[in-house]
């Protein structure tokens, strides 16, 4: 009688554990990928959904025993709607990560929710330098504006430049852009001749850059958003202002790989400085151009989808760190101070601060076989985000 009984419970314990197993194994780990998919900033939602399929396609769908799923959704640019989705996402679909946040209003709006869910909320485009802060469970994929214009600034001076404008995008990450370079650039006689904002939804650039015509500054810093560029070019060309000897320079933003050779030659010689361009030498990004294009019709990656791909590269190494857990505050403590070679290059996630630690190249747009590119000539290596270091 005992013997049957142990026979029959130790049945019903490995029954159980065999169950156990297959729940785990079936058990989703869930990201919500909230994008721009449609609206003025859909060429960022495009790109970095691309890039993080790329990754689940090549590094496969299951982690430390966990199936991975991607919910993408699209929040049209607007952060209400971003909030929205975000909170759906958590109550109805169980999402374990929040992800995406192409602009940084969208970050924003969301914030408070990661924080109350305890969920890892991965900002792969969001670029203001405060967005971190808005909560401990942000992790940063993307860059900071004052980390990319800063060596633009360090850059100018050293290449003589005395006198320079400044024209921004009327919103954080452009003020972000503004402080930064006049901070680091007006000093010892170097100055700020001019500085503008333009608004972000229809941005008109032609009376700010009549302006510039008239002060002939040595050089015009630009930030705008991602998928902007081609319409300050097209204008900046209008207006005689290539021909001007006015010299262009900017963050990448501005000769973003995704619009750059619809520019044509008038983009030509531009000087920015930024943390990735589709250009880099090295193997891994070779490799991941390669497989981008591949995967997309020949459609060249952007700095917007390197923040997609390596954004999943933290999730997944996460995971692995926790042993499939996709506990909140063990899934962000395992990203931190995580480092790996992104196409990018080497990038550490500074524990303090959930920013990523990066080069910043200097490129000079050029043509390569028939086609613009970012060409990187020099490096600023591993740095941080100084409106962190204060
Ligand atoms: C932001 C958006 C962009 O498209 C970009 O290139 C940089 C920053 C932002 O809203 O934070």
């Amino acid at each position: 009688m005992l013997r049957r009984q142990m026979i029959a419970s130790a049945a019903a314990a490995l029954l159980a554990v065999g169950f156990a197993a297959g729940a785990q194994a079936q058990e989703a780990v869930k990201i919500g990928l909230i994008l721009p998919m449609t609206g003025p900033f859909a060429s960022t939602g495009r790109q970095i959904e691309a890039a993080a399929r790329l990754y689940m396609a090549q590094h496969g769908t299951t982690v430390a025993g966990k199936r991975v799923e991607l919910i993408v959704r699209d929040d049209t640019g607007t952060p209400d709607v971003t909030r929205r989705i975000a909170q759906e996402l958590l109550v109805n679909d169980k999402i374990s990560v929040l992800a995406g946040f192409g602009l940084t209003p969208l970050a924003f709006a969301t914030a408070p929710l990661a924080t109350q869910a305890k969920v890892p909320m991965i900002v792969m485009a969001a670029a203001t330098a405060a967005i971190t802060e808005q909560s401990p469970f942000i992790v940063r994929a993307s860059f900071t504006l004052p980390q990319a214009t800063q060596p633009m600034a360090d850059w100018a001076t050293h290449n003589g430049l005395k006198r320079v404008a400044s024209l921004v995008t009327d919103y954080a990450p452009g003020i972000d852009a503004e402080k930064a370079f006049k901070e680091r650039f007006a000093r010892d006689g170097r100055e700020v001749v001019a500085d503008v904002r333009v608004p972000l939804r229809n941005p008109d650039f032609a009376p700010f850059l009549q302006r510039v015509a008239d002060l002939k500054p040595d050089a015009l810093f630009v930030f705008v958003p991602s998928g902007v560029g081609a319409q300050f070019m097209k204008q900046f060309q209008e207006r005689g202002l290539d021909k001007s000897g006015v010299k262009l320079i900017g963050t990448g933003d501005l000769t973003d790989d995704d619009i750059l050779n619809e520019m044509g030659d008038v983009a030509l010689g531009v000087v920015t400085t930024h943390h990735y361009s589709a250009a880099n030498p090295s193997a891994a990004n070779k490799a991941f151009v390669a497989a981008y294009k591949a995967a997309n019709k020949g459609a060249r990656p952007n700095f917007m989808g390197v923040g997609g791909y390596d954004g999943m590269h933290l999730v997944y190494e996460a995971l692995k760190k926790t042993g499939g857990s996709a506990d909140g505050t063990r899934m962000v403590d395992a990203m931190k101070g995580m480092s790996w070679t992104s196409p990018r290059g080497p990038v550490t996630v500074d524990p303090k601060t959930r920013e990523l630690t990066q080069n910043i190249y200097v490129r000079r747009v050029e043509k390569v076989d028939g086609q613009l590119y970012n060409v990187e000539f020099a490096t600023f290596q591993a740095v941080s985000d100084p409106a962190k270091a204060r």
